[in-house]
């Protein structure tokens, strides 16, 4: 059984008077412990697929349907109470597009990650300081960051806070919205490699989100292509730089 299963999913947003088929029945099937990339061009819906798995989303939902069954459980069906605090985080973590600039400016690193643990958790504040911490040195920062505020660290540093703000619960699902887009080539292939790093260690399934063909091959052992709201090709990722069947992924 695949460890995630996405059916017919459905989401749909209003705009003004007309309806935004963002996500229009995907299909999907994640192996435990896989990493599948999803590419596909801007606006096809890839992070509408992510918040739709995650459960996180804007006002202006105008249709959620489908099911996304994680192992046997159908998540769409669990009430939002028991979503948020046996799942989102503690299962199912993101990392959400241009997340580096959502830290909060105002507190430091360690404030926000103590807090994120204490919220999903009953671990005391001396517990959840060391977890912090090691979860600093295991993305490669320097511990002294869990005192420092955002405005004080790099691109790239922001990135590591923000995944390491995603594994601290230890969830089986890692979603990744367009990790390094923001950052240099140097950073990126760092990140990806820790990435790639950490969700095997981890065993962890991992879906990782770009529009970069690049990217997807050094990550992911297969990927799917997103186009118009649905998933049009999945395949390994050599095959599919080899032998692309789906348009866009030929361009
Ligand atoms: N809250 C919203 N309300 C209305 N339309 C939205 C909303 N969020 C996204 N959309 C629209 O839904 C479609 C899919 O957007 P989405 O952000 O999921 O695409 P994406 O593949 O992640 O794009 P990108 O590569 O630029 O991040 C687009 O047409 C977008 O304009
Ligand atoms: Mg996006």
């Amino acid at each position: 059984m695949p460890h995630l299963q996405v059916a017919s999913l459905k989401l749909y947003y209003k705009k003004d008077s007309s309806v935004v088929r963002a996500v229009d029945g995907v299909e999907l099937a994640v192996e435990r412990g896989e990493t599948l990339g999803i590419v596909g061009e801007s606006g096809c819906g890839k992070s509408s697929l992510a918040s739709a798995i995650f459960r996180s989303f804007p006002q202006n939902v105008a249709l959620f349907e489908g099911s996304v069954r994680l192992g046997d459980v159908d998540i769409t069906r669990i009430g939002e109470e028991e979503f948020r605090k046996d799942y989102r985080w503690r299962r199912i973590a993101m990392v959400p597009q241009s997340s580096m600039n959502s830290l909060d400016p105002i507190y430091t690193v360690g404030k926000q990650m103590v807090e994120t643990i204490q919220e999903h958790s009953d671990m005391s504040e001396r517990e959840a300081k060391e977890l912090s911490e090691g979860m600093l040195r295991e993305v490669e920062l320097p511990v002294e960051v869990f005192n420092r505020y955002p405005f004080q660290l790099s691109g790239g540093q922001k990135q590591r806070v923000m995944i390491a703000l995603a594994l601290i619960l230890n969830p089986e699902l890692l979603i990744a919205d367009e990790p390094t887009t923001a950052l240099d080539v140097v950073v990126q292939s760092k990140i990806l490699r820790l990435l790639s790093r950490l969700s095997s260690e981890r065993r962890m399934t991992s879906i990782y989100i770009t529009h970069d063909m690049g990217v997807v091959s050094v990550v992911a052992s297969r990927v799917a292509v997103m186009y118009a709201g649905r998933i049009v090709e999945v395949a390994p990722a050599s095959e599919l730089f080899a032998n692309p069947l789906h348009p866009y992924t030929q361009s």
